[in-house]
């Protein structure tokens, strides 16, 4: 009701002062999703388009200056025989993921989805002509895990997208484009995206970038947001922008580093109070790269779940589809070994907030009400001070064995005590304050 009324005094103001931007206000349901956003705290990231076809990652068309009608040419020979929604689906709710985020449109331009607005697409372009979106939509709402929509706002293929500081050699003719009909294509696509797709968790932009060095370029994102909340007002609206939130953005999103971490190079914004997500690749690269079998390990893995979950962050962890429509056979190793962690050790990360201790080189922690969960991941010692000052430490428990620990009082806060140095990949102790 409250909204509401606030809604509407917001809207009468906005109509009176036409020239002030409007402040967005999200909806119940949209405050609701992003809650349920926080206490997934792991999702599954999906680069798939044409260019698995040519196994060197999803940059292939612009770092090699393919031309944009040869490229083309691959979509006669997409045909990912082997395929299977409901496996992928099976695979990645195994690894104990709350959702999968798919690439809908990448920067090649092609869509994996059937769309009316452009030929090139994975059901008129291709001998294929399965609405793979579609198959992965019903699959997820059928076994019960959210999809969310990557959409990237670059396009190094239509010659109507203008160019931005990349795609500069894939032969597209005129550099200016036309604005009005690309920016019209893409919310044209949006819409067919958030209709015919059944609920989608999340709108995942990508490629703002592109225009960095054309100060005057107007995305016209208002308008955008606004079509998606009004057709999905639970669908959260994210941007890759690498800045902070921009009015209207739901959650906020680092690329390959924690918040407020920059170790990549493209991260480092001031952390908002949105909801937060990282994203990660689980080899090096995002689309299916045939020579890169460099792996992260589970533990790896697992410490970056645990890190992103101490930060209050979600982690987004990106598996790259063969171009046969399997995944590959390590990344789906990789889902059931974090599977089987999350099975003992979830109750730790689902749910939680970033606890009331910072991240420290020992670990983070994690919190739910008056249960604190410390998470050792690294700890060459048997006692661990934990900063506690003013807080009363009722009960120090093993998590999974749930005995009781030992642990002293000290100044600032408390020393927990161990018969051995803590070895396992996660050490988890819970502490319940007074
Ligand atoms: C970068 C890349 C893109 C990838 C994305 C995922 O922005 O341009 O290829 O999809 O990161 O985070």
């Amino acid at each position: 009701m409250k909204t509401h009324f606030l809604a509407s005094l917001l809207l009468l103001a906005g109509l009176s002062l036409p020239l002030r931007a409007q402040h967005y206000v999200p909806t119940e349901e949209n405050l609701k999703s992003r809650q349920e956003f926080r206490d997934a705290r792991f999702g599954i990231f999906l680069h798939w388009g044409l260019y698995a076809m040519l196994a060197t990652g999803e940059w292939t068309m612009t770092n090699n200056n393919l031309n944009y009608k040869e490229y083309a040419k691959l979509a006669g020979g997409f045909y990912p025989s082997r395929f299977n929604a409901a496996e992928w689906v099976a695979a990645i709710k195994a690894s104990g993921a709350k959702y999968i985020c798919f690439t809908s449109r990448h920067h090649e331009g092609f869509s994996m989805f059937h769309t009316q607005y452009s030929d090139y697409n994975v059901v008129d372009a291709t001998p294929f002509k399965r609405d793979i979106l579609k198959e992965l939509a019903d699959e997820c709402h059928k076994q019960g895990i959210r999809l969310h929509l990557y959409y990237s706002h670059l396009d190094w293929y239509r010659e109507d997208y203008p160019w931005g500081r990349t795609g500069r050699g894939t032969g597209r003719p005129d550099a200016k484009g036309n604005w009005p009909t690309y920016y019209q294509f893409m919310n044209n696509q949006l819409t067919e995206l958030l209709t015919n797709y059944g609920p989608i968790g999340a709108i995942w932009f990508d490629g703002w970038w592109d225009q960095d060095q054309n100060p005057d370029f107007d995305w016209q994102l208002p308008g955008q947001y606004e079509l998606i909340h009004k057709l999905q007002p639970a669908c959260l609206v994210g941007n890759n922008h690498h800045q902070v939130p921009f009015e209207g953005e739901d959650i906020q999103i680092f690329e390959r580093d924690l918040p407020g971490e920059n170790k990549a190079g493209l991260s480092g914004q001031d952390v908002s109070s949105l909801p937060l997500e990282t994203c990660e690749t689980m080899n090096g690269m995002w689309g299916y790269k045939i020579t890169d079998q460099n792996y992260k390990s589970v533990k790896t893995l697992i410490h970056y779940l645990v890190k992103a979950a101490g930060k209050d962050a979600n982690l987004l962890m990106n598996i790259g589809p063969q171009p046969d429509g399997c995944l590959p056979e390590v990344a789906v190793q990789r889902l059931k070994e974090v599977g089987e962690w999350m099975q003992t050790y979830g109750e730790t990360i689902y749910g939680t907030r970033g606890g009331c201790i910072a991240p420290h080189d020992w670990g983070v922690t994690t919190q739910k009400g008056n249960r604190l969960f410390v998470h050792i991941l690294n700890l060459p010692d048997k006692a661990l001070f934990l900063p506690l000052e003013g807080k009363q430490v009722k009960q120090a428990l093993d998590f999974v064995t749930r005995q009781s620990l030992k642990f002293k009082r000290v100044e600032g806060g408390i020393t927990l005590l161990f018969d051995e140095v803590p070895t396992e990949t996660d050490k988890v102790v819970e502490l319940l304050l007074g």
